[in-house]
């Protein structure tokens, strides 16, 4: 069975926007409940295992409502933005329920029907996915209506891009003080797109869009991720036809009908990597149970220049003590002091912009100066005042330091970081601002010596599954007041 998260007390959704340290107001929100105790200074040692992708199942789970038979999703993790999207399913009339395997969603959308604004907007603020949701609820009920988005303040995050595409293939789209509704009243066809940018999210709209779509649709400069990828073996198992060309083209072919579909996602390769960089900055020993090395190369090279080792075992290899002979990627810190980098993020197959925090936190223990170019959001760097406040050297930048070109570059964002280490980690009060960057100020505790307060741990449950049990699990010195 899915581990369901209802019976906790219900977490503020959205993310407080973040300002540097604790602040009165945002302390008062997150004071409550919601503080971990963590007693670092102790290296994280022993196995925890990733499933399914957060930013492939959330997706994989809205493609279902475009299938005319019930999907079955395995290995689906029990994190927060798995019961938003479950939420909005089952508003609109999709039966979902647990499986008969640990991790099974099943999904029936036989009848899917309208939803009450009123209803929709309970989840406004929640997540980005509802976006999501134009494409297909436009194919099965003719209309839809999607309330404000939520998801991490990184940036402003435009959906401009969704709706230039959307209205391309046909659609109506009217902004609302209450949200968006869009018709199709001539239907969907197909379309001859270009994204701007290669984001993911527009790239999984016109996927989710353009396969029920009358025609032929070819979308340039789109998003490559593996979880894109996978989005394509689905909607392929569904009986979509698409073709990915080289240079970042994809063509997809409407059909009038798809089925549902059976599908074990990809790995979580940000969690995979998020529990590497904690390896690395107690300087531990993790092995991450089901991380597959094709999905995190980019990242894998980069954990090695550093000076971090790694041993990669490969599916259907038996290993004492993990079933099925999953494979896996055991990731430590050999000793001695670790070396500085310079990096930047960017799309797919360069260094992952979700990737970035938790190994910054690593690299305040590298001696030397690091060098990080943030090239995907215009603001994720904010997280480094609390680890310049127990005691890390990070100086942030308006300037593009690195060769990537960046859309942020004459803007005034502050988007590089100069890491100077090794620092000395202390014990602080922090206050989680989003979800990455909550996992690297957890991690840092961990690192530092003393007694730190964390709070605004519900943040991290939208990503994370069990990651206390997982702490405990690693031998992590942690406790809630
Ligand atoms: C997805 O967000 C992920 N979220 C993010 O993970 C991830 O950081 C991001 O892709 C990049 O890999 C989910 O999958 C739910 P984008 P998405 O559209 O799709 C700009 C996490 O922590 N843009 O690729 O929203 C945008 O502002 C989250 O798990 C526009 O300008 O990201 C950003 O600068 C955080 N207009 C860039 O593109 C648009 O219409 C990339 O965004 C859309 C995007």
């Amino acid at each position: 069975m899915l581990p369901r998260l209802q019976n906790r007390v219900p977490p503020p959704l959205l993310c407080p926007s973040y300002t540097g340290r604790p602040t009165a107001r945002r302390l008062e929100v997150t004071l409550t409940d919601d503080v971990l105790i963590v007693h670092g200074g102790t290296p994280l040692q022993g196995q925890i295992r990733v499933r399914g992708a957060k930013n492939l199942v959330s997706k994989a789970m809205v493609a279902a409502l475009l299938g005319e038979t019930p999907s079955h999703l395995y290995d689906v993790p029990g994190i927060r933005d798995v019961e938003v999207v479950r939420g909005l399913l089952e508003l609109h009339g999709v039966k979902v329920s647990d499986g008969v395997e640990d991790g099974e969603l099943v999904m029936d959308p036989t009848n899917v029907e309208s939803a009450s604004t009123d209803e929709i907007n309970v989840h406004a603020g929640s997540s980005r996915i509802p976006i999501l949701l134009c494409g297909p609820l436009l194919h099965r009920l003719g209309h839809a209506f999607i309330p404000d988005l939520g998801g991490c303040h990184i940036g402003p995050r435009p959906i401009d891009f969704h709706i230039r595409s959307l209205r391309e293939f046909g659609a109506v789209v009217d902004k609302t003080p209450e949200g968006m509704h869009l018709s199709a009243p001539n239907g969907l066809h197909g379309a001859k797109l270009e994204l701007p940018y290669p984001s993911v999210g527009a790239t999984e709209q016109v996927l989710l869009t353009a396969v029920r779509a009358e025609g032929v649709t070819e979308l340039r400069n789109a998003a490559i991720e593996p979880e894109i990828m996978d989005l394509i073996c689905i909607l392929q198992k569904m009986g979509a036809i698409i073709t990915v060309h080289t240079d970042r083209v994809i063509e997809i072919q409407g059909v009038p009908r798809l089925t549902g579909y059976e599908h074990k996602p990809i790995p979580d390769r940000i969690e995979a990597a998020s529990w590497a960089a904690a390896a690395l900055a107690t300087r531990g020993e993790i092995e991450v149970v089901g991380a597959r090395q094709a999905d995190m190369m980019t990242f894998l090279n980069v954990f090695r220049s550093i000076g971090g080792e790694l041993k990669i075992t490969d599916d259907r290899i038996a290993r004492p003590g993990v079933t099925g002979a999953e494979g896996g990627i055991k990731f430590w810190h050999p000793g001695g002091e670790l070396k500085a980098v310079a990096l930047e993020t960017d799309v797919h197959p360069g260094f992952m912009t979700d990737w970035q925090q938790p190994l910054v936190v690593a690299l305040t223990q590298a001696r030397g100066i690091s060098i990080m170019h943030e090239t995907v959001y215009e603001q994720r760097l904010g997280y480094t005042d609390a680890l310049n406040s127990m005691g890390a050297t990070i100086q942030v930048y308006r300037d593009c330091l690195g060769g990537t070109p960046c859309r942020f570059g004459r803007r005034n964002f502050m988007h590089s970081a100069v890491i100077a280490g090794p620092s000395k980690l202390h014990a602080a009060d922090l206050v989680i601002p989003d979800l990455r960057a909550g996992f690297a100020h957890l991690i840092a505790a961990l690192a530092a010596e003393g007694t730190s307060r964390v709070y605004g741990v519900n943040l991290i449950e939208r990503g994370y599954e069990d990651f206390e049990a997982k702490l405990a699990a690693l031998g992590a010195h942690v406790e809630r007041p």
